[in-house]
């Protein structure tokens, strides 16, 4: 049976894109919606033109279990994908879906992970701390941020005179090569 992916994000939304374009005319998985935070966030532009039905949330809206039930359930969602979404997820989606909701980390977990560190804010202390490579991380999401399970990384190198912008570039490259081969191995 052709299984349901839901994408949360709250920025640009290349990873959804990426993943979108990676799984079309696909039998077996479809991105069947886009969940958002922030109503100004580009992801909303892109799933237009990809024709990916969108709902843009509020934080109210996100930790009230029957409205987000409602929601999946109408899209007949059976996995999350987050890319790039900044809010934590709450402990009743966590239980709906045990071993079905994953995220994208631009670090090599546990290092640069949770509250705060999330885009240029873990560029900035991979360089700052003088690190020699960085990488991808895609993991489980639990209650906590950036703690559960990992499921896979890849890596990068990082040299003396790269800068934040630098890293985020190779970052970026690393998602956009492996992020969708992760989800189509895990589905
Ligand atoms: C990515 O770097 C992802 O790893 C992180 O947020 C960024 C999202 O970028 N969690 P985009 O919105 O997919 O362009």
């Amino acid at each position: 049976m052709i299984q349901k992916i839901a994408i949360f994000a709250s920025g640009s939304g290349s990873n959804a894109e990426n993943i979108a374009q990676y799984f079309k005319g696909s039998d077996q998985v479809s991105i069947a919606l886009i969940v958002c935070d922030n109503p100004k966030a580009f992801v909303l532009e892109r799933a237009k033109k990809l024709n990916i039905p969108t709902v843009i949330i509020n934080p109210l809206q996100l930790k009230d279990t029957d409205y987000m039930q409602s929601i999946l359930n109408e899209y007949e969602i059976d996995f999350i994908v987050l890319a790039g979404f900044l809010k934590l997820i709450p402990t009743h989606l966590v239980k709906a879906y045990p071993d079905k909701i994953i995220n994208i980390h631009p670090a090599l977990l546990p290092k640069y992970g949770g509250k705060g560190m999330y885009g240029h804010h873990v560029h900035e202390a991979v360089v700052e701390a003088k690190e020699q490579e960085t990488g991808i991380t895609v993991h489980f999401v639990n209650e906590h941020y950036d703690e559960g399970q990992i499921i896979f990384q890849a890596k990068c190198q990082v040299s003396p005179k790269d800068t934040p912008d630098d890293v985020a570039d190779k970052i970026h490259e690393l998602e956009m090569e492996h992020f969708p081969k992760v989800i189509e191995d895990l589905i």
